[in-house]
């Protein structure tokens, strides 16, 4: 399990200072950079002081001590030395004379000599000077060395006195200590002093070097919050220093020059960027302008080809209306003609036959015969003219209804029958053959004239472009109601549409048969008939090459009633 030190388990941002002085270090930290300063330089001066000043007074006090001790032990001798003829002589006067001097030393309070009964060894007071009271309360401890021993604020120095190698008797010496307490007060005072004077030092030094490392800083964080305010990079820091904190000026300054030519170099492209969007914005008016003008040409121009399409388109069914009126033209001659010559006969047989009756030449045989014969002319004639009245009939329908989009009922079989008698002309030369698929009754609420042009496009285009190289072709057209739809597929196995204009069948203008008068609408006309006029779709489907299969689809009603059904070719 992890121990967590008591004065670390504090929220301490700073553990050892808080270890240091618990309670109060991590208030250290939340001391500003200068306040900081100033207190390390403080307490690092003053330990110091404290480190040097105390051993010294510890010294000092024991060296005055020392000293002291010394003079007493010196004192004590020479006091023995000196009373020893008295002692030996047993002059008291001149012992007590001696002890006089000793008013000469302040320091010694008193002084007792002894005297040691040679016989017997016991001690007598010989000579004594100061007070004696001091002494009452001091034992005498009687040694053979001199011995210096410190009792209460007093030094005892006790020292023998020999004479011939015995002892004769003692000196003992009551030394004050106020001297050396008056030196040590002395020192102490000093040494304060001098810790009070280094600490102002040391304070002075630590707010002149919290000046000298802080202002640099300082200065330096004022021109950093310029620069943030006014972004204005040309700003320097100043700094005399070639310390540090001069180096980290000079490395701010770099860094402006570094800031300031980017952001001149990032004005200068914002200029550029300025210049080249108003050049932009000019070119794009200028475009737009030209653009509105080309619009202008461009809409102008596909009215005027729209119309010349309409033209064409109207040019191509009129075209289309010319060879059917060729076609009908070409149909009925047979029977007309036929009509005319049977007619021209029978005027013939009519005047002969006159004659020979006004002639009174005759018989009743050549009567009943030429009668006979005429009776077979009428009915030529009339066959003939029944025939070109039904092809009339049927090319009027045809032709009325390509030239409009009308819707009606019709029987499909029967008006496809039609479109391809009005195109016989076309198809009679040819070994081509023409099949019709289509169920007799079906019948449909549809735009027959559309419907019309639709097959007589188809059938030209493989008549044209399919069968162009083919003999005997066959023609397929296949249809049959699904719900409301019609679906009708036409088939040729012809040579096909050619692949480079299979995706393009339905454009405008699309055409392999310009050298042969070709104009490239009729796929065209035939999609815009599907789509806009019957509603329907138009595909050419893929699956059958060679050769060619639309498919169309269309909506048609065939549950219209006989009442809704408007009489074919009333119009
Ligand atoms: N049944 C087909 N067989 C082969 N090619 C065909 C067939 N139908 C159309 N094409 C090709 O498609 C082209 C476009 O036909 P489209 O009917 O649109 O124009 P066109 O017949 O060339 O001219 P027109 O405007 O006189 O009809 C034709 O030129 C021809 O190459
Ligand atoms: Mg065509």
């Amino acid at each position: 399990m992890l121990t967590v030190n008591s004065c670390a388990a504090v929220d301490c941002r700073w553990p050892p200072l808080c270890c240091l002085w618990p309670g109060r270090g991590d208030r250290m930290v939340t001391l500003n950079f200068g306040q900081k300063i100033f207190f390390s330089v403080l307490s690092v001066a003053g330990l110091s002081v404290l480190l040097i000043s105390l051993p010294l007074l510890f010294n000092s006090a024991s060296h005055f001590m020392q000293i002291a001790s010394d003079h007493a032990r010196t004192d004590s001798v020479m006091l023995g030395e000196m009373v020893q003829p008295a002692l030996v002589f047993e002059r008291e006067d001149m012992a007590q004379g001696l002890l006089e001097i000793l008013q000469q030393s302040p320091d010694v309070l008193a002084a007792t000599i002894f005297s040691v009964d040679p016989a017997d060894g016991s001690e007598s007071l010989f000579a004594h000077y100061g007070d004696q009271t001091l002494l009452s309360d001091i034992q005498l401890n009687r040694t053979d060395r001199t011995q210096v021993e410190r009792v209460g604020s007093y030094l005892i120095a006790v020292s023998p006195v020999r004479s011939s190698g015995a002892t004769v008797g003692y000196v003992r010496l009551v030394v004050s200590q106020s001297n050396i307490e008056t030196h040590f007060q002395e020192t102490l005072i000093y040494v304060t002093v001098a810790v009070i004077v280094a600490l102002f030092i040391a304070g002075y030094l630590a707010v002149a070097s919290r000046r000298a490392i802080l202002k640099p800083i300082q200065d330096l964080g004022q021109v950093t919050q310029l620069v943030a305010q006014t972004q204005d990079y040309g700003t320097r820091a100043k700094s005399d220093s070639e310390d540090e904190v001069g180096d980290l000026v000079v490395s701010f300054n770099a860094m402006l020059d570094t800031i300031e030519e980017f952001d001149r170099q990032r004005m200068q492209k914002e200029r550029e960027i300025l210049q080249l969007n108003q050049n932009l914005e000019r070119i794009v008016d200028e475009r737009t302008v030209e653009l509105q003008n080309s619009m202008a040409v461009l809409r102008k121009t596909v009215e005027d080809l729209r119309e010349t399409q309409g033209k064409l388109v109207e040019q191509e069914k009129m075209a289309s209306l010319g060879s059917l009126v060729a076609g009908v033209a070409h149909e009925i001659n047979t029977p007309i003609g036929v009509g005319i010559t049977a007619a021209s006969h029978l005027t013939q047989s009519l005047g002969e036959l006159q004659q020979r009756f006004l002639d009174g030449s005759l018989t009743k045989r050549q009567f009943a015969d030429s009668v006979a014969e005429m009776t077979e002319t009428v009915q030529m004639i009339s066959k003939n003219l029944e025939r070109s009245a039904a092809l009339v009939k049927s090319f009027k329908m045809v032709a009325v209804d390509q030239s409009s989009d009308d819707m009606r009922v019709f029987n499909v079989k029967e008006y496809i029958e039609n479109v391809l008698m009005s195109l016989k002309p076309k198809l009679k030369r040819t070994r081509h053959e023409v099949i019709v698929n289509v169920a007799e009754d079906l019948t449909i609420f549809s735009s027959p004239g559309a419907l019309s042009q639709i097959v007589t496009n188809l059938i030209m285009n493989s008549l044209l472009h399919g069968f162009d190289e083919t003999e005997q072709g066959r023609i397929e057209l296949k249809m049959q109601q699904t719900g409301d739809e019609l679906v009708f597929d036409y088939m040729d196995n012809g040579k096909g549409i050619p692949a480079a204009i299979r995706d393009r069948i339905f454009d405008p203008f699309v055409t392999t048969a310009r050298h042969k008068g070709g104009s490239g609408l009729g796929t065209h006309i035939l999609y815009n008939l599907v789509t806009r006029v019957l509603g329907g779709t138009v595909t050419l489907e893929p699956e059958r090459q060679p050769g060619v299969h639309f498919r169309l689809r269309f909506p048609v009603r065939s549950d219209v009633g006989p009442m809704d059904i408007p009489i074919a070719g009333a119009r």
